[in-house]
């Protein structure tokens, strides 16, 4: 119990206190605005720099442009034109929340699950206009047999939105179908081969898009990235060795740092695959549905004391959010039409527990364009496509 309240001691200390909601609560608006302006003459000037050296596409960074979403805009997403939208890990959580918001608004949803059963319950709580797909991210054999499957034909929208954290005390990794650290295995690699293989299917009309479910922990420098090991791929000296790594960066297993890698993953995953489907005027974005300490979904493989206690305290001081806001965020970034031409961005919830999305700057890490193109390639490699 004692670990329980040091942990959210430093939740409170770490995550809480360093908010910008803090900063500018506190009447600290002139020096927060400061830090703005340096942030964007500083932008202004890589973006220059990039440009001379011919390394900028418009709209294939991830891009910070300072919008605030609020809850209602959230739950007034679009409605028309309708979209086929494929959801990954539709049947619980954030993936089920918006996979209903999103068919009862009359698109058509794609709910691709680890099983059958979980696709046709997912698909039977939605209603007519959705159907069950299997889609077993930790199995590259299910995400190509789900790839080939009409399920995936004429999509407008992918939502690569699946997760797992594992239980932060394994010690020993556990391993996808082909051998991969489940965590990355599912996160990342699973993902970017359902990508890689609806990449053309996803550019045949230019109003389509990517989005991807990503998370703040894969920046060290704020929130919860600063507890415990902070995200990072280091060399790649793991992807470098092969489907056998335990980490990306070849350091020891650590399940926590797993997780926050494979979100940093999946940002860099989002901003190079930005830069691809750029000339076809398909939009690629990342958002995080911000925390939701679901004891019995997202928190399912930590000890159930520790979930339920964490779950009740952070909804208890406001920085928790539900599953049915996580949903109506996924379902924004899939289909609201002020999101058409929008690519590269990252959409986060801050302040945290405040119920709206501010899209800003990702991590470093995630914004370097030298190490996008080498996962990507260490991907294709791990996929087995390169
Ligand atoms: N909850 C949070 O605090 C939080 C914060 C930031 C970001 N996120 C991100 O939000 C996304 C959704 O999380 P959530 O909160 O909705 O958690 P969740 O309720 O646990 O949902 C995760 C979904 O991923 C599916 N999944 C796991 N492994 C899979 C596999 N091998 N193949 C296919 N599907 C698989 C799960 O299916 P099963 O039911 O079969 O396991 C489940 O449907 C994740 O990407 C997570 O990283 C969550």
């Amino acid at each position: 119990m004692a670990r329980i309240f040091f942990f959210f001691f430093f939740f409170l200390l770490l995550v809480v206190v360093p908010s910008r909601a803090f900063v500018v609560g506190s009447g600290a608006a002139p020096r927060l605005a400061a830090i703005e302006a340096h942030d964007a003459s500083r932008r202004e000037l890589i973006a220059e720099v990039a440009a001379l050296a011919g390394l900028w596409v418009p709209g294939s960074a991830l891009a910070a442009d300072g919008r605030v979403v609020s809850e209602s805009e959230l739950l007034g997403f679009s409605r028309q034109p309708a979209r086929k939208v494929v959801i990954t890990g539709a049947n619980s959580g954030v993936g089920l929340a918006g996979a209903k918001l999103l068919s009862s608004a009359g698109h058509e949803v794609v709910c691709a699950c680890r099983t059958l059963e979980r696709a046709e319950r997912a698909a039977a709580a939605c209603g007519p206009t959705a159907q069950p797909a299997v889609c077993d991210l930790a199995d590259l054999a299910s995400v190509r047999a789900f790839a080939a499957s009409d399920a995936a034909r004429g999509l407008d929208t992918l939502a690569l939105n699946a997760g797992v954290a594992l239980n932060t005390k394994d010690t020993v990794p556990r391993r996808t179908k082909d051998g991969f650290e489940l965590t990355i295995g599912t996160n990342h690699l699973g993902h970017f081969l359902l990508y890689r293989l609806l990449e053309e299917e996803l550019k045949k009309r230019p109003t389509n898009r990517l989005v991807v479910t990503a998370s703040p922990v894969h920046d060290p420098t704020t929130g919860g990235g600063k507890v415990g090991s902070p995200a990072t791929l280091g060399d790649f000296a793991g992807l470098r060795a092969g489907p056998g790594f335990d980490m990306c960066d070849g350091g020891s297993y650590d399940p926590e740092k797993a997780y926050k890698d494979s979100k940093l993953c999946n940002m860099m995953f989002t901003a190079e695959a930005a830069r691809r489907l750029s000339p076809s005027g398909v939009t690629a974005n990342a958002f995080s549905p911000g925390l939701i300490p679901s004891p019995d979904g997202f928190f399912k493989y930590q000890n159930p004391v520790f979930a339920r206690v964490f779950s009740t305290i952070a909804t208890a001081v406001g920085v928790a959010e539900t599953p049915a806001f996580g949903g109506s965020c996924l379902a924004f970034m899939a289909a609201d039409a002020s999101l058409d031409g929008v690519s590269g961005a990252w959409y986060d919830t801050e302040p945290p527990g405040k119920h709206q999305l501010l899209c800003h700057d990702p991590s470093d890490e995630a914004r370097d364009l030298e190490k996008q193109k080498l996962l990507w390639a260490l991907s294709d490699k791990l996929v087995g496509l390169a």
